[in-house]
């Protein structure tokens, strides 16, 4: 996919090294449980492409043009958690800190949700995240998402400041009102 400064594209290995410091900066995982090892990150890309081949859609590797062959991946994924909204397909960005607040996960977002509405034929997507990481939260509001819910990520334990999670979601119906005429 291609938009005014991105290319989305599949990953290849010289992705790998870029992607294993992205998972090691504490900045760009402080929403997370904890950074990832370089292990862990060679697992990710694995299961990315077994993603994609699953589903015919996934995490894209992100190419900003003239600036860097790899700066994180913005893409869809099936969560793997039973919650009140699941099963469902849910849009999520990760990027190198030398490249936020510069509207590249918007542009990116704004592809990937057309993929995921005209391509895959979907009908909602959603996006989660802590209440806290409020550059998520703008990039959902920025791409047309509305906020829906509160609820605990099952997939952490009772009690971590981490479990309260914040959905959003938009419908193709909401994106195609989005479209200029
Ligand atoms: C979330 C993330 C992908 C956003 O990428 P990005 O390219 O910087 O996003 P954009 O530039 O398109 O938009 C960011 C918006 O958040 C705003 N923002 C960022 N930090 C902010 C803060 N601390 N307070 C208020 N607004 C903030 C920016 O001003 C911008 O909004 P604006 O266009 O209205 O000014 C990036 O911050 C990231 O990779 N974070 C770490 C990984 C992560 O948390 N991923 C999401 C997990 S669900």
């Amino acid at each position: 996919m291609e938009t005014t400064r991105l290319i989305l594209r599949r990953w290849c290995e010289e992705d790998i090294a870029p992607f294993v410091e992205l998972n090691k900066d504490p900045r760009v995982m402080q929403y997370y449980p904890s950074t990832l090892t370089s292990e862990q990150s060679v697992q990710m890309v694995e299961d990315i492409r077994t993603h994609f081949e699953e589903y015919g859609f996934g995490l894209w590797a992100v190419e900003i043009k003239d600036q860097t062959s790899f700066a994180g991946f913005i893409g869809l994924a099936v969560p793997q958690f039973t919650a009140f909204f699941t099963p469902c397909i849910e849009i999520l960005w990760r990027l190198a800190t030398p490249y936020w607040n510069q509207g590249y996960a918007t542009e990116g977002a704004h592809a990937v949700l057309d993929f995921g509405f005209d391509e895959c034929n979907l009908k909602q997507i959603v996006s989660f995240t802590v209440p806290s990481n409020i550059a998520s939260r703008r990039v959902m509001e920025k791409i047309g998402m509305s906020y829906i819910d509160n609820f605990d990520h099952p997939g952490l334990p009772d009690n971590d400041p981490l479990q309260r999670h914040v959905l959003y979601s938009i419908n193709r119906s909401e994106r195609d009102g989005l479209l200029p005429n």
